[in-house]
């Protein structure tokens, strides 16, 4: 895979062995140990050399460190486990701390590269939080979460998307990555292989790898909207596929699963005994023509072999409140539940009051989660029409979430006096960055370097503010740009 061009390493720690030297020197390698085997993909890959293998072990060569403060001799071993060296630092921290970098020194930095919502808790939610730690609800509660919560849960899924489930089905985290990790921990074993649809978020191949599984990337196209061809997923499936994870609505791209596509998927996945799908449907309650949204549990055949992932973070505007459920046969959650026991027990006892109230306020959030959801599409509107605008650009009109996913590729060759070549996702966004003072998401992180993300978590005001910028820093590239 593309992964063997491994980034530069420098290593941070003493090196009292000389054979060591030669790690100091540049010496560069790949990092991962797992491939994807569908098609080559540029996961691993730095466009801009940034350091982000500080520490590696080297086959046959064992870290060392001095101990500081003891009696000088003590040596220690620094090796980690090969589980962290197969995970790939965030692409997208390098670009982050830059801008906060910029911010500190006063500069007006504009980002748009954030993964929550803008908008404050509803204040019903937050008082039942507030309520909860004054009524002294602070203490433990089952590993699986409380009955009350898992009941309301169960109740909101059968009316919201027709599912039944048993509070037994239901294992609430902190947070739907946790309840993501669990599931793909429990049904994935060394040498499995889990599909994955591309562009993903960032975590699903990472999750893959340290379960010890291979992620086998599925490309999609921006002229099919993000949406994988069953066709596709047929040509990928082997006797070691595993689990399918299917992100709807979906980050980065915002693309919605239509039913009529999930039905030819899930026959497709019937054909496969072993085949499991993961669906996470954290961005479920944005989506901007809702009746559009299924949830593969739903669909003849599928309840059995689908975990179903549901957050409060994104539609509630509970990032900070860490709390997620998973949902899905008896069987795989009390696998989940009893990884969990081992590793966090359950998530906070005033979240999960919190989250009881959030679910209380009707279908779908009720009132309050459609005004936010109205926001969201009407800035949407505002940057499809105006990205719409610039020639070269290409865009899928996102129809969930709260993320644009625009190809700029376009742009890609131009040069810029004191910036260098624009050869990818990175580099551009490093240069809008530069010259636009705005902070965008590479799509490289998504597996997909064609394209950057653009969070509209931020009002029209912003918005308007930011593309003005980005209007007028990839003009400036126009002329030179090859396509
Ligand atoms: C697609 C997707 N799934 C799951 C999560 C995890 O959400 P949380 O752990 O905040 O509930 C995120 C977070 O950004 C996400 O984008």
């Amino acid at each position: 895979m593309a992964a063997s061009a491994g980034a530069p390493c420098a290593v941070s720690f003493s090196q009292p062995h000389a054979h060591l030297k030669q790690l100091s020197l540049g010496f560069s390698r790949s990092i991962s140990s797992s491939a994807s085997k569908f098609v080559s993909f540029p996961f691993n890959f730095s466009l801009r050399a940034v350091d982000n293998t500080k520490e590696f072990k080297s086959p046959g060569i064992t870290p060392i460190a001095k101990a500081r403060g003891g009696p000088g001799h003590m040596d220690i071993d620094l090796t980690l486990s090969p589980r962290v060296n197969a995970v790939q630092p965030s692409k997208t921290l390098a670009i982050i701390d830059q801008a906060t970098a910029l911010l500190k020194a006063g500069v007006p930095v504009i980002s748009l590269a954030i993964g929550e919502p803008d908008f404050d808790t509803p204040s019903v939610i937050a008082d039942a939080g507030f309520n909860a730690i004054r009524e002294g609800y602070t203490r433990y509660t089952p590993n699986a979460g409380t009955v009350e919560l898992r009941t309301a849960i169960c109740q909101r899924l059968k009316e919201e998307n027709g599912i039944s489930y048993t509070p037994d089905q239901i294992l609430v985290s902190n947070g739907a990555k946790q309840s993501i990790f669990q599931a793909v921990l429990v049904v994935c074993s060394p040498g499995d292989e889990v599909i994955i649809p591309t562009p993903c978020w960032v975590s699903y191949p990472e999750m893959a790898r340290l379960a010890e599984a291979t992620p086998v990337i599925v490309p999609t196209s921006i002229s099919e909207n993000f949406l994988m061809d069953h066709k596709l997923l047929d040509a990928a499936l082997t006797e070691k596929s595993r689990l399918l994870i299917l992100c709807s609505p979906s980050n980065p791209s915002g693309s919605v699963y239509p039913k009529k596509l999930l039905e030819e998927i899930a026959k497709t996945v019937a054909k496969h005994p072993r085949l499991l799908v993961l669906s996470d449907e954290t961005y479920k309650h944005i989506t901007y023509a809702p009746a559009t949204h299924t949830s593969f549990a739903s669909l003849p055949g599928m309840w059995e072999r689908t975990l179903t992932v549901n957050g409060f973070s994104k539609a509630f505007a509970m990032t900070g409140w860490r709390l997620g459920y998973l949902s899905g046969p008896g069987h795989f959650v009390s696998a989940c539940a009893k990884i969990q026991s081992q590793l966090t027990s359950g998530a906070s006892s005033v979240a999960q009051k919190a989250a009881f109230a959030a679910l209380s306020m009707g279908n779908a959030g009720g009132e309050t989660i459609a005004t936010m959801v109205k926001a969201f599409r009407e800035r949407r509107d505002f940057l499809v029409k105006s990205f719409g605008e610039l020639e070269g650009v290409k865009i899928s009109e996102p129809q969930g979430a709260f993320h644009i996913f625009i190809d700029f590729s376009c742009y890609y060759g131009a040069e810029v006096e004191g910036f260098g070549v624009i050869n990818g996702s990175e580099s551009l966004c490093h240069y809008l960055l530069d010259s636009a003072r705005v902070v965008l998401v590479p799509g490289v992180a998504f597996g997909d370097d064609t394209c950057v993300r653009i969070s509209y978590a931020a009002s029209l005001e912003t918005l308007r503010e930011a593309f003005g910028r980005i209007k007028k820093a990839l003009v400036a590239l126009r002329p030179a740009a090859t396509v």
